[in-house]
């Protein structure tokens, strides 16, 4: 009587749940968890309307907490019952090679060409970084944001959040390089082990020139006063 009535409010339960998966167009995730949760609820409320069916499921329940022969499964039930553990890195090692004027070019190679303007050529290279700025006005301002604190204006909706390259702990620990490849690449661009979230930034690529990357990338280091490390 308990197996059967058990069995038959579990069938129920999938019955549902296959029937809501099947409706065109698809129901979203959050829907699909409210119709279940109304209907698991539906489901208890059939299976405590019994006295005698309560009472054989709740000493059912306590034989299966108790019971020595139970222990391998209650371990295992545990163990799949247990949320996944997520670990995620957010500074992952570069690629061994990084695409520069369609060619791979060895990560410890590749320089900011302008860089040395800076101290050979001030005012050429202060050219450079007033169009690295609107580059950075133009396309990334709304998620980085207007003080480069990662808090632009659409900031909230994402997780991870984009960073902040004000401060310490971002560009200042990183090699032009390194930047480059994160603004050619984007969230989509970045090895397994940056998931299981998925990160907004967009890929650059296509969307803007190297030279406007190495631009913007001048702007982020002058605008926050951090220096890159140097590429050995
Ligand atoms: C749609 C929002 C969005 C826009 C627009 C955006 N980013 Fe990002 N960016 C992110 C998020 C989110 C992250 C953090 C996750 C990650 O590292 O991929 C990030 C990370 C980065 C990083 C890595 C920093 C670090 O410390 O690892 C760099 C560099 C960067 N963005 C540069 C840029 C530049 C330059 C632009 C404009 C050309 C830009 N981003 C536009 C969302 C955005």
């Amino acid at each position: 009587m308990l197996r059967s009535s058990l069995l038959r409010a579990f069938l129920a339960w999938l019955l549902f749940f296959a029937c809501l998966r099947l409706v065109q167009p698809p129901i979203p995730e959050s829907g699909i968890v409210l119709y279940m949760s109304i209907a698991s609820l539906a489901i208890l409320v059939y299976l405590a309307s019994d006295d005698e069916r309560v009472r054989s499921i709740a000493s059912a329940g306590i034989r299966f907490a108790r019971a020595k022969e139970c222990a391998g499964i209650r371990v295992a039930l545990f163990l799949v019952l247990s949320p996944p553990y997520e670990s995620r890195q957010i500074h992952v090692s570069p690629p061994a090679n990084i695409l520069v004027g369609g060619k791979l070019v060895k990560y410890e190679e590749v320089v900011n060409p302008y860089r040395r303007l800076e101290n050979e050529k001030p005012l050429l290279f202060q050219d450079h970084v007033e169009r690295g700025k609107a580059v950075y006005f133009l396309h990334c301002f709304m998620c980085h944001g207007a003080k480069l604190d990662g808090r632009g204006m659409f900031s909230e909706a994402f997780h991870p959040p984009p960073l902040a390259f004000s401060g310490q702990d971002t560009i200042a620990q990183m090699e032009e390089a390194y930047v480059f490849w994160r603004i050619q690449t984007g969230g989509a661009g970045l090895p397994p082990v940056a998931t299981p979230w998925h990160s907004a930034m967009p890929a650059w690529e296509h969307e803007l020139t190297e030279k406007e990357i190495w631009q913007v990338i001048l702007y982020l280091y002058r605008a926050t006063g951090n220096r890159p490390q140097v590429v050995r």
